[in-house]
Order: structure tokens, then C-alpha cells, then sequence
């Protein structure tokens, strides 16, 4: 079969197309015939930075680096415990987050409890891009902050991958949704449904909230300390960057604010509550480009720029 394999850590010239061996299911796994591959930050993090592979990859000694986590396409193999998936179902999921799931490969060995099926109602374009950057909004809303009708919560990066299924779910869950980008993005995240739209280039968004019962943030920098300021006392901050330690720990515990540093992982109960969404409409995935699987390293340059909207996907 066809791989991505990545040579080493390094630029994206270390991402090669290479033919080889189909993976081997383990009892408790599906072989998943990929029709789309979701594309992440982290899968450029990962292909950059070697402390990453160690942390995000674990993987075997002697093993080919392979990308890429999350997946879309048809169960052609099923192992002896398999029991909730057949051959022939259509499945999608973000598959051994953190671990080695080799998700750029034209097959992919999937643990069934990370998967779910995918609704006849949407493509496996829109299903590979609701997986890692979806499920990482789900836990942090509903997992981690547990939304409420009538929270008012502040979404950083709305425009991106995250953001723009984190308004969807925020709304879906009855809250006030505010949301951040540039003046470029404000008709995006307002059509994603969020109430309110802060351009970041012109304002500083802590000077328009200081009441929020929910703040996600994404950003580098002091950005997390800047929502700390936006973040009512006592109210709920999750970050999906910065650690809370020192100065920025501090500070929180200084205003109660009760902390959250996600780290997504990979759970079919949560792709399952997502897929209920895409098939009743009320999530979305918004793919602004889509590339070829011999492209992947353009797909990774264009997720680099930081400046993209929605998804980026690879079909096969
Ligand atoms: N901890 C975890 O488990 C976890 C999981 C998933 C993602 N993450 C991290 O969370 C972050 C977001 O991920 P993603 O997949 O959503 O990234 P993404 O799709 O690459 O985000 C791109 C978006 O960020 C917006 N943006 C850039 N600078 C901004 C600013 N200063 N204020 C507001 N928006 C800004 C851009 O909007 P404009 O074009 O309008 O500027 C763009 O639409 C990344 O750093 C990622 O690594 C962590």
C-alpha cells in the first residue's frame, strides 16, 4: 500500500511516499480502507520536533515514523473481538491519539473503541475533518468546562479547526458564544453561530469580557494570561497550549478560576456523540481546501501558516 512515511524530524521534504506492507489488526481492531485523512497542527508539530514524536508517537523500536491520526473510510477487516463493526461500514474516527495510528496509509489499523460510524448524510471528507479538531472541542466544552445553557463563553481562534466545531457545540448546548479572529474571519464565526465577534487585529479581547463562564484558548504567548482576565471569578479556563504553572497558574488560582489543560484523546463515545451531530445537522465541517495524499507535505505547509479556516482534508 501507499505511506506517507516521515524519513526524520525535520521540514516537509522528510514526508515521503513509499510503498509498503498493509498493517496487521489485532483482535480488538478494524482494517480501515482510507477514503480521507484529517490534517492537524500537531501533525506538523509531531514532524518538526522529536520530543513530540516521543510524546505523540510511542513509537516501537525498528518502526517506520508514519503520521496522522485521523481517519475516514470502509472496515474491510475485522478483528475476532470486534463487535460493534463489520465489514463494509463506513467508519471515522481520530484513532490512537496519543500513540502511533500511521493515518497517512491508504490502510489504517483502527482500535474499534476509537471509532463511530459515519452518517450516510455526509461525505468521508466532512467525516476526517470531524475527528481530532471536533473531539478536542467536545472535551473541552462538554468534558472539561461542561457547558450549560446559558454559559457565556469566549472561543479563541473561532475560524480554525477547533474553534469553528466549538462554536457549533457551544451553541448546540444553549450557550452565548463569542468569538475571536481577524476582521477577515468575522463572517465565518458569525455564520458558525456565534453571537458576537471580536476582531483581534483592533481590539483586545479582554477589554470586551471580563465575564465569561468559559474561555478556550489555543494561543501561545501570554494569551492564556489575557483570558485569565476574561474568565468571570470562579469561572471555567481551558487551554489547549499552555500549562497551568507558574505566573499563569498563579493567577488563575488568585481569581478561582477552575483550570483545564487538555490534552485530546482518542474516544468512540465522544466520535459517536459527534457523529449523532453531523447526522441531525446541527455540527458542520467547514473544509476550505482539499488536497491529494501525494500532497500531504503542501497540506502540512498551508496547516503551518496558522491561517487557515475550518479544515484542511486529504482525499484518497
Ligand atoms: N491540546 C490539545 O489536545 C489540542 C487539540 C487540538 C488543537 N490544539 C491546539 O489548538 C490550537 C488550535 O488548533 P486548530 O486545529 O483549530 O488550529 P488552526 O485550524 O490552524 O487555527 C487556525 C485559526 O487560528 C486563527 N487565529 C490565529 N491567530 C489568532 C488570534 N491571535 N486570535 C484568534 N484567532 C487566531 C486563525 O483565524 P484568522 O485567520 O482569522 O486569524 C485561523 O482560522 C493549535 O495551537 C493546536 O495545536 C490542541
Amino acid at each position: 500500500m501507499k505511506a506517507i512515511i516521515l524519513t526524520e524530524n525535520g521540514d516537509i521534504d522528510k514526508l515521503v511516499l513509499k510503498e509498503i506492507d498493509k498493517p496487521v489488526i489485532k483482535a480488538d481492531e478494524v482494517l480501515i480502507k482510507t477514503k480521507a485523512i484529517g490534517i492537524n497542527p500537531v501533525d506538523t508539530f509531531v514532524r518538526k520536533d522529536e520530543a513530540y514524536v516521543k510524546r505523540k508517537l510511542l513509537i516501537a523500536p525498528g518502526e517506520q515514523m508514519i503520521l496522522g491520526w485521523d481517519v475516514s473510510g470502509t472496515v474491510v477487516e475485522a478483528g475476532k473481538d470486534v463487535t460493534e463493526f463489520k465489514v463494509g461500514d463506513e467508519v471515522f474516527g481520530m484513532v490512537k491519539f496519543p500513540g502511533h495510528a500511521k493515518a497517512y496509509a491508504e490502510y489504517v489499523a483502527a482500535p474499534e473503541s476509537h471509532l463511530a460510524l459515519k452518517p450516510a448524510n455526509i461525505s468521508h471528507t466532512e467525516a476526517a475533518a470531524a475527528t481530532l479538531a471536533a473531539l478536542t472541542a467536545w472535551q473541552a466544552l462538554v468534558t472539561n468546562a461542561k457547558v450549560k445553557s446559558g454559559d457565556k463563553v469566549l472561543i479563541h481562534s473561532a475560524a480554525g479547526g477547533v474553534g469553528h466545531y466549538a462554536v457549533q457545540i457551544a451553541k448546540y448546548f444553549g450557550a452565548y458564544v463569542i468569538g475571536t479572529g481577524s476582521g477577515a474571519s468575522e463572517e465565518f464565526i458569525l455564520a458558525q453561530g456565534a453571537d458576537e465577534f471580536i476582531n483581534y487585529g483592533k481590539e483586545k479581547f479582554e477589554d470586551n469580557v471580563q465575564d465569561a463562564d468559559i474561555v478556550i484558548d489555543g494561543l501561545f504567548g501570554d494569551h492564556i494570561l489575557r483570558s485569565i482576565d476574561a474568565v468571570k471569578r470562579g469561572g471555567r479556563l481551558v487551554s489547549l497550549i499552555a500549562f497551568f504553572e507558574g505566573e499563569i497558574a498563579e493567577k488563575a488560582k488568585a481569581k478561582g478560576v477552575q483550570t483545564y489543560r487538555l490534552a485530546v484523546e482518542s474516544n468512540g463515545d465522544d466520535m459517536k456523540q459527534i457523529a449523532d451531530m453531523l447526522k441531525e445537522g446541527s455540527l458542520k465541517s467547514y473544509i476550505s481546501d482539499v488536497f491529494s495524499f501525494e500532497d500531504i507535505p503542501a497540506a502540512h505547509e498551508m496547516v503551518e501558516s496558522g491561517k487557515t479556516r475550518g479544515k484542511i482534508v486529504i482525499e484518497l
